[in-house]
């Protein structure tokens, strides 16, 4: 038996308010769909087909290459969308197993989707359900006597009575090919809304004696996002398992609510995170690094036993043992070589710092290679864009430049070479030398006394 999936997430989402389409809203380092399709992933399904309609340019761009977009040009409702995505499925065996998800539920876990999917030989299918206190909004499961489900009623179809049903739909369905697609050919848009509704296939389904098994899940797991109050839910939830997962695995936090770290980011036992700290795409952090309080870094790489804090850091390599902030900015190109450390109020960008290098205090290194052990003086500023090109400035290795210094790029210090404070260097500088540039210093004795007879003067005046 194979599984076929497919993902409803054509709708605008118009409770969010929102320009960017619903399902592509980010959680914690995935669009809501990517959570969807993530927790489809174990089934290991045969194909897989997003229905798309409302911004399905922006949508498509999230999804993984092997799955295929059908299109829903008329947002119809959620069966009409069904029925576009299990055409698009091409040609599935009688025995096949259809699982319907929307794309609007990204809490759901791999375990819930696989105890649905485990439909039994004599069933025709499954859906989930969960109980909440107030179910608002969602559709609510109508069982007989027997305790079968006959029907899900959508919330604004309900009678007073089956308003006050706490057992809602979550909307996710694993059903035979066969059966859900002839279920499908006779759902009507004959509900207040006016709308095509998957939901109706399950009280067709049990009018010919094929009931749907409820499978009831825990209400956090199922959960709908159509507002934004909703989606800070889904992130709270989301980005506590992404921590709890993180902390199992020997990472520790002192404050897993106030630390934010993607779904997509790896994090290494024994590495320490501080509060106010957010990890973003492609990041690592190697054990014994710390990392925070209150620092941004995506992209980026933090070497084993660093310590990154109050800093920002996008698209850098941080080696091992560095030290970066309190206040850093460490731009794309950004790397470190081991011990090396960018101090407070240093900005790098598409810089090399080499072994032990230092630069810490207040200084701006663009398109520098500096060499091992080379100290850069506070103040200094690569002067790398004369406002039309970018030039490179090369220092070598174990240089000493002085506070304040002007490195006027394309320029190249040598080895061993020193810069005085407050040097303006246009010209390449030997290895071993001291390059200076500054008029001397003159002296004006008695200057104040100057100063205070003008100022007597003007008094007078007034
Ligand atoms: C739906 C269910 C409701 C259930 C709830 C669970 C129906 C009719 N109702 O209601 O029983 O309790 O989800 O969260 O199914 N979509 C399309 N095309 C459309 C309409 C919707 O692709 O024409 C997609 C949406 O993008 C969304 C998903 O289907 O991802 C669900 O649609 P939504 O409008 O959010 O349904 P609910 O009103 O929440
Ligand atoms: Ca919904």
């Amino acid at each position: 038996m194979a599984v076929h999936i497919v993902v409803l997430a054509a709708g605008q989402g118009k409770r969010m308010n929102s320009e960017l389409p619903k399902v592509a809203h980010p959680i914690a380092g995935r669009t809501m769909l990517g959570w969807v399709l993530a927790a489809a992933q174990p089934l290991q399904p045969e194909s897989t087909v997003v229905v798309l309609g409302h911004g399905a340019d922006v949508v498509r761009e999230t999804l993984p290459s092997d799955v295929v977009v059908a299109i829903q040009e008329q947002q119809l409702g959620t069966g009409h969308a069904a029925q576009i995505g299990i055409a698009a499925l091409g040609d599935t065996l009688p025995g096949d197993v259809i699982v319907v998800l929307y794309g609007d539920t990204p809490m759901l876990t791999p375990s819930l989707v696989q105890e649905l999917a485990d439909v039994q030989a004599d069933e025709t299918g499954r859906l989930i359900t969960a109980h909440i206190d107030d179910p608002s909004g969602y559709g609510r499961v109508v069982r007989d006597e027997s305790g079968s489900v006959q029907e899900i009623v959508e919330h604004r179809d309900c009678t007073p009575e089956q308003l006050e049903i706490k057992e809602f739909n979550a909307g996710i369905y694993a059903i035979r090919a066969d059966e859900f697609r002839a279920a499908l050919d006779e759902i009507t848009d004959d509900n207040a809304q006016g709308e095509y509704y998957i939901t109706d296939v399950v009280a067709i389904l049990a009018g010919k004696g094929d009931k749907l098994e409820a499978v009831v899940s825990r209400p956090e797991e199922v959960a709908g996002i159509n507002s934004h109050d909703q989606l800070a839910e889904a992130q709270q939830e989301l980005r506590t398992r992404v921590n709890e997962r993180l902390m199992q695995s020997g990472v520790w936090m002192l404050d897993p609510q106030r630390t934010y770290i993607d779904e997509t980011v790896t994090v290494a036992p024994g590495a320490r995170i501080y509060p106010g700290v957010h990890l973003e795409g492609d990041t690592t952090i190697a054990a014994h690094a710390v990392v925070g309080p209150d620092s941004f870094i995506v992209d980026s790489s933090i070497g084993e036993g660093a310590r990154v804090w109050y800093s920002v850091v996008r698209g850098a390599v941080v080696g091992e043992n560095c030290q970066v902030g309190p206040y850093a900015s460490l731009r794309e190109g950004s790397v470190m070589e081991a011990g090396s450390k960018i101090g407070t109020f240093v900005e790098t960008k598409n810089t090399t710092l080499g072994e032990g290098a230092k630069a810490n205090h207040q200084a701006y290194l663009g398109d520098a290679e500096v060499g091992a052990r080379s100290n850069i003086g506070a103040g200094t500023v690569t002067v790398n864009y004369d406002g039309v090109d970018k030039h490179k400035t090369e220092i070598g290795e174990d240089a000493f430049i002085g506070s304040d210094t002007m490195l006027v790029a394309p320029v190249t210090i040598g080895d061993r070479a020193s810069t005085g404070a407050g040097s303006v260097i246009t010209n390449d500088v030997s290895d071993d030398a001291l390059a200076i540039e500054r008029s001397g210093q003159r002296e004006i004795p008695g200057y104040s006394h100057r100063r205070q007879a003008r100022k007597a003067a003007k008094k007078a005046e007034d």
